[in-house]
């Protein structure tokens, strides 16, 4: 995917789908600006992708404050000049609890990361690339924005609502040179799949993820490169014809729900 010239804007960037897909943009040519909670990873993917050659700008922020939102979008048209690529991506897990026991600040925090923060993105990013007659953008949903998986009713409920707002987008602004769509990771293997693994396997992370992953034909977790590929590729003229889609990249389970793939694949929990 050829980025040159063009300015790539990463929120989670600092997580694992986040900074894969910062290192692929940029090796595509793309600068690519870097933003975050979490300020010490900031620093590390920004090194990562500096030594990539790319230019790189970052700013720590919170995805739900809007005022630090509105900051880290006019920051990237500061650095770059432009954003010509979004890849709207932070998010939270959140409780794990059936919903008869969800703890409601979970419920509240949980919606704020993964469907207020990916509104406030839209909200600051389409006016620039309305202006600029052009752009993509990738949302990121879930397996869970597309079934209804037990014990993570918040994060269920906000990934469903990131599809409606990636066809609300689109709708919205397809007739005006900007793509927006979505893409759906299954089981990816990263600190947050393993968090769930912990709290859905009794603390044994390896066998929670290895059960996870099962009920997938791949039988296999994915990696935050499989994933990020799929990004850019969303967010590339490549894709030019493409808007409003979840995109799955989730080793075949969506589907395939409900068949079984192997002697060890489980039914169970389904999360993310
Ligand atoms: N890993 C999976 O299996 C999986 C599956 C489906 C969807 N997803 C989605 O992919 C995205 C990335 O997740 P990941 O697996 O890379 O997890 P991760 O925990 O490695 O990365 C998430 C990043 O988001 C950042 N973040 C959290 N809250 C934030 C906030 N308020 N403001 C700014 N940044 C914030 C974190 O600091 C972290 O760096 C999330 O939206 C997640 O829901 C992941």
């Amino acid at each position: 995917m050829d980025f040159r010239g063009r300015t790539a804007l990463v929120t989670g960037a600092g997580g694992g789908i986040g900074s894969a897909a910062a290192l692929r943009f940029a090796a595509g040519g793309a600068n690519v600006y870097l933003v975050d909670v979490d300020g010490a990873r900031l620093e590390q993917v920004a090194d990562a992708v500096s030594r990539a050659g790319a230019g790189v700008g970052f700013r720590v922020a919170d995805v739900t404050l809007a005022k630090e939102v509105e900051d880290y979008v006019a920051g990237a048209v500061e650095t770059f000049g432009s954003i010509d690529a979004f890849f709207n991506n932070a998010g939270i897990e959140g409780p794990v609890a059936p919903l008869a026991e969800y703890p409601e600040d979970g419920f509240d925090r949980v919606i704020a990361v993964n469907l207020k923060g990916v509104f406030l993105g839209l909200r600051h990013v389409l006016p620039v690339m309305l202006d600029q007659g052009r752009g993509a953008i990738v949302n990121t949903g879930s397996l869970a924005s597309a079934r209804g998986l037990p014990l993570t009713g918040a994060y269920n409920a906000a990934k469903h609502a990131v599809l409606g707002l990636t066809r609300t987008a689109a709708a919205e602004v397809g007739s005006r040179g900007v793509r927006v769509n979505a893409v759906l990771p299954g089981m990816i293997d990263t600190r947050m799949l393993r968090s769930l693994a912990h709290s859905l396997n009794d603390g044994d992370v390896d066998g929670g993820v290895a059960a996870m992953a099962g009920s997938a034909p791949a039988g296999r977790p994915g990696t935050p490169e499989e994933v990020a590929a799929v990004v850019c590729f969303l967010a590339s003229d490549a894709a030019s014809y493409v808007n409003g889609v979840g995109w799955p990249v989730d080793g075949g389970a969506l589907g395939t729900m409900g068949n079984s793939h192997s002697a060890t694949s489980t039914q169970g929990a389904r999360t993310p």
